[in-house]
């Protein structure tokens, strides 16, 4: 019977009777989970991780990703179901008249751009990494040839421009076939791979001698290390692993099926995107303890230190290469959700052939995106603010765009929507009996989840 349903709303996507959308429960999962589980797990959470002291900001992460990410992933879901259409016109359609929440949407679409920019430079080193791994080329155990290596590659500016394309190709191709036939079809393909490979590289990683230290380093609090610009960066992050804060939900949870249960589905990607970062934790720093390497390298950990750390284990090599394949699979889903947004928004409110919309917003990235990729070449030397674009891109969405549009979504789903229309949403209009679930949200976020970011970005704003 599901089956059968499932193969109907397909078939009525395809002629054109239906807005395409996401046509299983575990479609819907698969694609979220996809948006979510990125980059931010394999190479943002075990770098500042790292830098900010181990387990102490863990943490604090967790706090930031109940109170302040999960709501803001609950809130966009249930808008973009309720509108059924792109962030920008989500926003605008149920906000009351002459206020300007669209702009919300606007900023989130903004922030999407800004977000591939870099991104796409990073997923470019990736799947660059997965072809010079496989053909034996960063087999070194000592940190100065690996660090050699990864500078041939990004201050080369032909190389660092060809990956970012390749990369933003292969997303562009994918999304063109649609909601249900790229987006859903190909993560659903990709997710339970990455939980294998993950799972393959924790074990090889675990049964080193001396992997216990590295361990420790994951789960014992040093609290020394944290100051108010850690609190600042651990809520950036739960933005930025949830795809919170600038409008992806919103556009996701617009393909949401009717009879999904949002606060169920919300809290299990939060919680199969902390796995898969915890995880990844355990796949690198026993690791990269066993042999000796220090843990707060940075975001060169992963280009440089995650190198020589492979190659000083038995088999190292082949490890190597599945770990840059699991993460250039991380990155593609993330991808097509950033993309998406300003996909999603180019074809229904500009009324352009999603082809074309995709060709338009692709070309338009492979611009925008040579900023960043040049950032340690042929642009090294332009600063704003005293960072590269590269710098710039990552700094402002993270600690800026993404706090502030998730402060505005839970203030306008909080204070202007209101508890009515919430449990309306929630409960799928009566259907689902969770009541206190439906509760618990509105109070967090009418009142915790602002009350939390506010103070964090004044005392980030001071800080600076
Ligand atoms: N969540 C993705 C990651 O962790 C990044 C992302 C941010 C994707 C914002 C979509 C929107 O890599």
């Amino acid at each position: 019977m599901a089956v059968k349903q499932e193969l109907e709303s397909v078939e009525a996507i395809q002629q054109g009777k239906k807005r395409d959308g996401f046509t299983s429960a575990i479609g819907v999962i698969a694609a979220t989970l996809g948006s979510a589980v990125g980059l931010g797990n394999i190479w943002k959470f075990p770098s500042i991780t790292g830098q900010n002291g181990g387990a102490a900001f863990i943490i604090i992460y967790l706090l930031s990703t109940l109170l302040v990410g999960l709501p803001v992933m609950i809130s966009e879901q249930m808008l973009g179901r309720k509108a059924r259409k792109d962030a920008i016109s989500t926003l605008r359609d149920l906000s009351p008249k002459k206020q300007p929440w669209w702009l919300v949407g606007a900023a989130g679409v903004l922030a999407a751009f800004l977000i591939m920019a870099f991104y796409t430079e990073v997923a470019g080193w990736v799947f660059a990494y997965i072809f010079k791994s496989a053909a034996g080329g960063f087999l070194s155990t000592d940190p100065a040839v690996t660090s050699q290596a990864f500078m041939n590659l990004v201050v080369n500016p032909m190389q660092s421009l060809i990956w970012q394309w390749v990369v933003l190709v292969m997303i562009g191709a994918i999304l063109m076939l649609g909601v249900s036939k790229g987006i859903e079809s190909t993560t659903k393909k990709l997710m339970p791979v990455l939980f294998v490979i993950l799972v393959a590289i924790c074990v090889r990683s675990l049964t080193l001698e001396g992997a216990g230290e590295g361990l420790r380093f994951l789960l014992q609090p040093d609290f020394a290390k944290v100051t108010w610009t850690t609190v600042l960066v651990a809520m950036g992050l739960a933005f930025f692993k949830l795809s919170t804060g600038m409008g992806t939900m919103i556009t996701y949870g617009s393909y949401f099926r009717d009879e999904q249960d949002i606060p169920a589905t919300a809290t299990k990607v939060m919680l199969a995107d902390l796995l898969v970062s915890m995880l990844a934790g355990i796949a690198i720093f026993p690791a990269v303890f066993a042999f000796g390497f220090e843990p707060d390298a940075g975001p060169s950990l992963l280009f440089i230190t995650i190198p020589a750390v492979f190659a000083s284990m038995p088999f190292g090599n082949v490890f190597m290469v599945l770990f840059f394949i699991l993460a250039g699979i991380a990155a593609t889903g993330a991808m097509l959700s950033l993309l998406e947004v300003p996909v999603a928004f180019i074809n229904e409110k500009l009324n352009i052939s999603r082809p074309v919309a995709t060709v338009a917003t692709v070309v338009l990235l492979a611009v925008i995106g040579s900023t960043a990729a040049l950032s340690n070449s042929t642009l090294a030397e332009v600063k704003l603010f005293g960072l590269t674009f590269f710098d710039l891109f990552d700094y402002t969405t993270s600690n800026i765009l993404l706090p502030v549009g998730g402060l505005l979504i839970a203030i306008f789903v909080g204070w202007v929507w209101g508890k009515e229309k919430i449990t309306d949403a929630l409960t799928n209009a009566g259907v689902l009996k969770n009541e206190w679930v439906v509760n618990g949200f509105y109070v967090i976020v009418k009142f915790v989840t602002p009350l939390l970011l506010i103070l964090v970005l004044l005392r980030g704003l001071a800080i600076l």
